[in-house]
């Protein structure tokens, strides 16, 4: 399967740094125009310094209304259209549910949920006044929002949000051929190096507990989310795609299973 992006023009928030900036180059190097958007200035101007051509930034803040249009403006104007948008900027602060403090709540929620919900239905409303074909939206959400994991009381149910919101958006833009889905990650390896020692150590017990016993690569996240974006994705709408390695699902496999319960003997064929 070879993306082809040539003549469209693709939103991507959260492009100063990790999945974000690793999407501006592969959509870039896919034929797209790439509006990139973030509010660190700086992050942003290194994720877009390599790039010559067909690619756009500005910083902005999704939170606000005004941020938001703000970004889907841009992309019109300097692409005079606009064809996807992915959503894919957050916060991930982790507290204890009983230190946690009320303002680092809200700002998760303004960012993840409402970020969310005004960026999409300003490239909604985008799209359709521009009368783009098969229009795309990519929300992001985490494979934390299916399991009770400490510290993540607001980003996990931030991302759980999301992945309702989409559903509902999807129903809601599929008349306009507005395809909307959500990405769901696993654990991506997107820190700067080196961790900082607890993550360090955490993660150090961690990944060699994942079915594939590594972290996920940006560019696994990238690819997935671009087959969304694609028009091979024209029957996937409303949907959560887990790009984990299979995390959700189970723990590495250790040993090779042998069943000695001499209950099943008879089916093993042990007793022969
Ligand atoms: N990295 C992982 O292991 C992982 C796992 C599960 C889900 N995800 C999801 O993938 C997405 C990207 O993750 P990442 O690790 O690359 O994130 P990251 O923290 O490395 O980068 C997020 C970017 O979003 C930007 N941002 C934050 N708030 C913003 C705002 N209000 N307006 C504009 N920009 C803002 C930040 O400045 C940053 O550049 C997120 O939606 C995250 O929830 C990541």
């Amino acid at each position: 399967m070879q993306f082809d992006f040539t003549g469209k023009a693709v939103i991507t928030t959260g492009a100063a740094r990790g999945i974000g900036r690793t999407m501006v180059k592969t959509f870039h190097d896919a034929g797209a125009m790439v509006l990139a958007a973030d509010r660190d200035a700086e992050g942003l101007a290194e994720t877009c310094e390599p790039f010559e051509e067909r690619v756009a930034s500005i910083v902005a803040d999704i939170s606000n209304p005004e941020g938001a249009k703000s970004i889907v403006d841009k992309c019109v104007e300097a692409f005079g259209r606009l064809d996807v948008c992915v959503n894919n900027a957050a916060v991930a602060p982790h507290a204890s549910l009983l230190e946690e403090r009320v303002e680092v709540w809200d700002t998760v929620y303004a960012v993840n949920c409402r970020g969310t919900f005004l960026m999409t239905q300003a490239a909604g409303r985008a799209m359709i006044e521009g009368g783009t074909e098969n229009g795309r939206i990519v929300n992001f959400s985490s494979g934390v929002s299916k399991r009770g994991s400490a510290g993540a009381a607001a980003y996990a149910s931030s991302r759980a949000a999301v992945e309702s919101f989409t559903r509902v958006a999807a129903i809601e833009l599929a008349p306009y051929d507005i395809l909307v889905n959500t990405v769901s990650p696993g654990l991506i390896d997107t820190q700067p190096k080196p961790l900082p020692p607890r993550m360090e150590e955490g993660l150090g017990k961690r990944i060699p507990t994942l079915p594939l016993a590594r972290a996920g690569e940006p560019e696994e996240v990238a690819w997935v989310t671009m087959f969304l974006a694609s028009e091979y994705s024209s029957y996937v709408c409303g949907a959560v795609w887990e790009v984990d390695g299979a995390a959700g699902i189970g723990t590495r496999a250790g040993h090779k299973i042998i069943d000695d319960d001499p209950r099943y003997d008879w089916v093993t064929g042990k007793e022969s």
